[in-house]
């Protein structure tokens, strides 16, 4: 039977109820329960992935539930230290599964690799001479990775810029390349490294610069969704969903805020899964303000029945083997989980969560506000630091709620009240 992603009741049940769940739904071995229990993240992992290891800071990993992209049902795992981002993107995917769910288009696996060239003479004749070795350049772009070229992937094309900078005017060598499922930023680099000398060769000059582009144009994913006016809570909700947009769309300290909340859906599928988050953020801002103005990643407009339709388009230069996927044992797994087989199909959710995390932001933004989300997760939070244990937390965290006052102080005495009274 095909996978259900829509787990009712799932946030109620306990960890070990929920691992049993989706152990069952996707038929996860006893070793892949002790990786999601962090038993398997040895010291010797960490000492291979980056330098001076003193230790290691572990996070929360949450499973997003309803998600529906392209008509295939995926359980998402996410890694976020933010309260209410998970049970958020659930439940926009929630709304969004009514009425079909996501429905995402990739652009490609296509990476730019940037060659900086100084000390040009003549750009115009550098240019041309580029031009016409265009094929050997490939090719000798292409002898570093014959397993890519197997794949299908490879240097692909070139592109030739002239960038007037303060000190000098500079040759800029784009290498378009198709990394096909790898993020791709070790394969071109090594192209860029291999390109040196014949590019010096061709154009006299110096080369400076070798290193890929995280203004990933070229790797980009369109996503849509309809959210019904019922499931939002009315028209009001829908018109005033667009008024957020609109204030978004056209004010810079609304807008920033507005993509971060795009983010925070993107980076913990980022986390969980090892791929770069901080190639995708700056890929994303910089993708917001390419028409010189920084603007708003998603859309939203009204249809013919009321109902609101979402929309983004966003690079995502996305991995699903190597780099860090290969050395740690829970990135494995967070991909088995999400049970992708390409980064174009991973590229495709993870826009899908980023669209729904937007969604369930403005949506809590203009209905209750979004400190009521925040709040009971903030009181669990308070009742454990005010020393509340087991099942103590949960009922000290509602009478904080309430008691409409989160605090300390006050989480102390309902603890104290409540021990007092069990004697
Ligand atoms: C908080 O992490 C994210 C939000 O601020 C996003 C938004 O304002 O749209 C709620």
């Amino acid at each position: 039977m095909p996978l259900s992603s829509r787990i009712p009741d799932f946030y109620n049940k306990t960890i070990e109820e929920r691992r049993k769940i989706i152990t069952d739904i996707l038929s996860l071995s006893e070793h892949d329960i002790s990786i999601l229990q962090g038993k398997e993240s040895a010291e010797e992992i960490f000492e291979i992935m980056i330098e001076n290891v003193v230790g290691m800071v572990c996070l929360p990993l949450g499973i997003a539930t309803n998600f529906i992209v392209n008509g295939k049902d995926y359980l998402v795992p996410m890694v976020v230290e933010e309260s209410s981002v998970v049970a958020a993107a659930s439940h926009a995917a929630k709304i969004a599964r009514k009425k079909g769910g996501f429905n995402a288009e990739y652009s490609g696996s296509f990476t730019i690799g940037q060659l900086q060239v100084c000390d040009v003479k003549d750009i115009e004749l550098s240019k041309q001479r580029l031009i016409a070795y265009k094929s050997e350049l490939l090719d000798i772009a292409n002898s570093t990775n014959e397993i890519l070229i197997k794949l299908g992937g490879g240097a692909k094309d070139i592109e030739l810029k002239t960038i007037k900078g303060n000190l000098d005017s500079y040759l800029l060598i784009h290498l378009i390349v198709d990394v096909k499922d790898a993020m791709g930023a070790n394969a071109v680099n090594t192209m860029l490294e291999a390109l040196k000398l014949k590019v010096e060769e061709l154009t006299e000059g110096r080369v400076l610069l070798r290193i890929i582009s995280n203004h990933a144009t070229k790797r980009t994913v369109k996503v849509t969704a309809v959210f019904s006016k019922e499931s939002l809570g009315g028209e009001e909700v829908v018109n005033n969903i667009l008024y957020a947009y609109d204030l978004a769309d056209n004010d810079i300290y609304r807008c920033t805020t507005h993509n971060k909340g795009i983010m925070n859906g993107i980076v913990a599928v980022l986390h969980a899964t090892g791929n770069d988050t901080r190639a995708i953020e700056a890929g994303a801002h910089s993708y917001a303000a390419k028409d010189g103005i920084y603007k708003s990643l998603s859309k939203y407009e009204k249809n013919a029945e009321g109902d609101l339709i979402g929309s983004m388009e966003i690079p995502l230069s996305l991995g699903i083997l190597g780099g860090a996927i290969n050395v740690h044992p829970t990135y494995k797994l967070a991909l088995k989980i999400l049970g992708v087989s390409s980064s174009e199909e991973f590229a495709n959710v993870v826009a899908a969560v980023g669209l729904a995390q937007n969604l369930a932001a403005l949506r809590a933004l203009v209905s209750e506000g979004i400190q009521k989300g925040h709040m009971t997760l903030h009181a669990r939070n308070i009742a454990v630091t005010a020393g509340a244990e087991g099942k103590e937390i949960e009922s000290v965290a509602k009478k904080l709620i309430e008691g409409g006052t989160v605090t300390y102080d006050k989480a102390k005495q309902i603890l104290e009240n409540e021990r007092t009274d069990r004697g």
